[in-house]
């Protein structure tokens, strides 16, 4: 079978066009104040410092102003808190995200909520999550908006379709559950949720029209595990051996998928480009 691979570059592309054409109508043609995202890092995680000069370069791409604010390994608690209200309070500021994951000593679910809703632009905080479970207007998690986006605008049909979800994170399994089934025009897809718990994954993932696999573990899903024509969502990202490699075991995989997001390439890109639309949102939201 031949796999069309879903390519996350381009597509990101399109949609960074379409965001500046919004900005220079929208925010330059009416004289208002670019768009300002803050990020707040801690420690020296070495994946969560690439995924932010990431996005710090798509900012500088597209003219969105950014501030890091990079705490260092071991700051207290009550020392983020205050940066994240420093950030609430600070009307230059539209969002802001606290990069994920917080070293042990850290509250997350207190974190997440001290951030105000309106700047939540990661869309973790429960008012944003609520809203987003009951179809109600909100800022919605990147990762879960880049998929459903490449999905979309690759016109792969997911209403009536069985959608298996590998991992059930805040950040990715949880809400691209909730979106993919929603009563929506871009919804209606029946869906499974598994985790690292679930016994005999195969069973599961052996009947999905869609696999989205968030599990975080390189190659965990084979091409033995899947039917023939399935579509496969990889949404993992690993350093090995000087390689980039995926949840998703890609040449055993490819040649029996129908579709298939590449790593690098695919999904990444995606939620890059999707932090800078909720962020447009919230400057937008900001300016009436
Ligand atoms: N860590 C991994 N992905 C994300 C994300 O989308 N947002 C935040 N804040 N942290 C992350």
């Amino acid at each position: 079978m031949t796999t069309q691979l879903l390519n996350g570059n381009l597509l990101a592309k399109e949609i960074k066009n379409e965001i500046s054409n919004i900005i220079e109508k929208k925010i330059l043609n009416e004289n208002k104040r670019m768009p300002h995202l803050g990020i707040i890092l801690t420690g020296n995680n070495s994946s969560s410092i690439t995924y932010v000069n990431n996005k710090i370069k798509e900012c500088k791409n597209i003219g969105i102003q950014y501030s890091l604010i990079h705490l260092p390994i071991n700051t207290l608690e009550n020392k983020l808190l205050e940066e994240i209200k420093k950030m609430n309070r600070n009307p230059y500021i539209d969002g802001f995200i606290v990069q994920l994951p917080l070293e042990k000593h850290m509250n997350q679910d207190k974190i997440i909520l001290s951030i105000d809703p309106k700047k939540d632009v990661d869309g973790f905080h429960p008012e944003n999550f609520g809203k987003m479970s009951l179809g109600m207007k909100a800022f919605f998690p990147a990762t879960a908006l880049g998929i459903l986006t490449v999905l979309e605008r690759y016109k792969i049909q997911i209403y009536g379709k069985h959608t298996v979800v590998i991992g059930r994170s805040r950040i990715v399994g949880r809400p691209i559950s909730i979106l993919m089934s929603r009563k929506n025009y871009f919804g209606n897809s029946t869906v499974t949720i598994t985790h690292s718990k679930t016994k005999n994954i195969e069973f599961y993932t052996k009947q999905a029209d869609i696999i989205i696999v968030a599990v975080g573990i390189p190659k965990f899903l084979k091409g033995k595990m899947i039917k023939k024509g399935a579509v496969v969502i990889d949404v993992g990202i690993h350093n090995h051996e000087n390689k980039i490699l995926g949840d998703v075991d890609f040449y055993s995989v490819y040649g029996r998928a129908s579709y298939l997001t590449p790593v690098p390439g695919g999904i990444g890109p995606m939620t890059r480009v999707m932090l800078l639309k909720n962020t447009l949102m919230a400057a937008l939201n900001n300016r009436k």
